[in-house]
């Protein structure tokens, strides 16, 4: 992130203040999150797609308060997949009518607030909710914007359990054999939807604009049918999330201008080729935003030098604050912080302080062979997936995310307390 420094002393400074004193001061583990980084990337992503588009923040990767209060300030949207996203959306104040809500099993419960708050767009996954939600806007004498999930087949190089286009998985419904088309003559049937587009989302941590191009001459496709079939050109095209950021230096991400010339260009022409008016555009980026802006700060506790092997140093978090490289063989890299060693490199294993051996952080790394208990490390890059995947196995308590803007420091999620544990406890 751009106001990471390290001093003459070797050690990382953060928007002017040292880890050392940040580490007093808030404790570690701890995210650290550069807001002044965050908000330049809404609007990196924002100019990039310019007034004909609206960019959603895919408030998964990480939502809190504070969050969506600079998404609602930077004129972006935000999609949310839970009445628990949706209840932090409404009460920072998001306009509802600039939320979308997501999911494959949305609860009655979540539709009935969604439409009751006037959400801007409900994405629909399956055929059960089109008359799920159909029958609640009813009821509630309304008519809910919609836009219907497809699957467009597209094999993303991405982790399996992160891609989710291809047929064989729980989200949306496919564009083979008609289903899709069927899901739209059943949704313009039905008086409590409008439906204004068709959705799809390919996969996460995607380099390739190849599947994203497909994606969208599918889904134009299904536009020229429906015009075709029932004299209607639906307004709306939203193409997801799923852009790839840098973990390590072997990643090369495309920066939103890039991505947002790629999807205009290939949206534009096969409207033109279909003669269709070109739709609005919408893009989910959840990882792209907030993903680099944050780094976590552990303390080392023990060093343990397997001969032959390699190293295991042990933080104080582990799985519970980060189950990225457990759950999807994610890598990160890590770097002491805390001041500077000119030891010689040591291949090391980045482990955490959890009852299994997969708790792992960062499964190769080379740190300093001097690198002790009481040493701080940062690994970058863990703005998104990480906060909000983390978990209380063993009992950890999850850890606060302090923002950094202007050279101040301030908790946004404090750090969960034993007596936050035990409150839920309550046998
Ligand atoms: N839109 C939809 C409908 C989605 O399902 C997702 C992510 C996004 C947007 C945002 O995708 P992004 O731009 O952040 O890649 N836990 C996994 C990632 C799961 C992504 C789920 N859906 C991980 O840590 O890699």
């Amino acid at each position: 992130s751009r106001t990471v420094r390290r001093n003459a002393d070797g050690v990382v400074t953060v928007g002017g203040l040292d880890v050392g004193a940040l580490a007093e001061e808030f404790g570690t583990p701890a995210y650290f999150l550069d807001e002044d980084d965050f908000r330049a990337r809404c609007r990196a992503w924002k100019d990039a797609f310019g007034p004909g588009a609206d960019v959603f923040y895919a408030g998964k990767a990480f939502l809190s308060r504070a969050v969506v209060r600079w998404l609602a300030e930077e004129g972006l949207n935000l999609d949310v997949c839970s009445g628990g996203e949706l209840a932090t959306a409404l009460s920072a104040g998001m306009p509802a009518e600039r939320i979308a809500l997501h999911g494959n099993n949305k609860s009655t419960e979540e539709i009935t607030r969604a439409v009751e708050a006037g959400v801007g767009r409900i994405v629909l996954d399956s055929f059960q909710e089109i008359v799920r939600v159909a029958h609640i806007a009813e009821r509630l004498g309304k008519r809910q914007r919609v836009q219907i999930r497809v699957t467009v087949g597209v094999e993303a190089h991405t982790h399996e359990f992160i891609a989710t286009a291809h047929e064989d998985q729980k989200f949306g419904i496919a564009l083979a054999g008609g289903q899709a088309a069927e899901a739209v003559r059943r949704a313009l049937k039905l008086d409590g939807l409008e439906l204004t587009g068709i959705h799809s989302h390919i996969g996460s941590q995607i380099f390739d604009m190849a599947g994203f191009e497909v994606s969208a001459r599918r889904v134009v496709q299904l536009l020229t049918e429906v015009r075709d079939e029932h004299g209607i050109e639906l307004p709306e095209i939203d193409l997801g999330g799923g852009l790839g950021i840098a973990y390590t230096s072997d990643d090369d991400p495309r920066e939103p201008h890039e991505i947002a010339a790629a999807l205009g260009d290939i949206v534009t022409r096969e409207c033109a080729a279909a003669g269709l008016a070109v739709p609005r555009l919408s893009v989910e980026p959840g990882r792209a935003i907030v993903g680099p802006t944050a780094f976590t700060l552990y303390e080392v506790g023990t060093v343990k030098e397997l001969t032959g092997l390699r190293t295991y140093v042990s933080v104080d978090g582990g799985m519970s604050d980060n189950i990225r490289t457990a759950l999807y063989d994610a890598e990160y890299s890590v770097a002491l912080v805390s001041r500077s060693s000119d030891a010689e490199p040591m291949l090391s294993r980045v482990v955490g302080k959890h009852c299994e051996s997969g708790d792992i952080v960062v499964r190769d790394a080379f740190l300093p062979a001097d690198v002790a208990p009481g040493d701080l490390l940062a690994v970058p890059a863990t703005g998104a997936y990480c906060r909000s995947m983390a978990s209380n196995y063993n009992h950890a308590l999850r850890p606060p995310v302090v923002a950094v803007a202007d050279g101040v420091a301030r908790v946004i999620v404090r750090r969960e307390t034993e007596e936050d544990l035990l409150r839920l406890d309550v046998g």
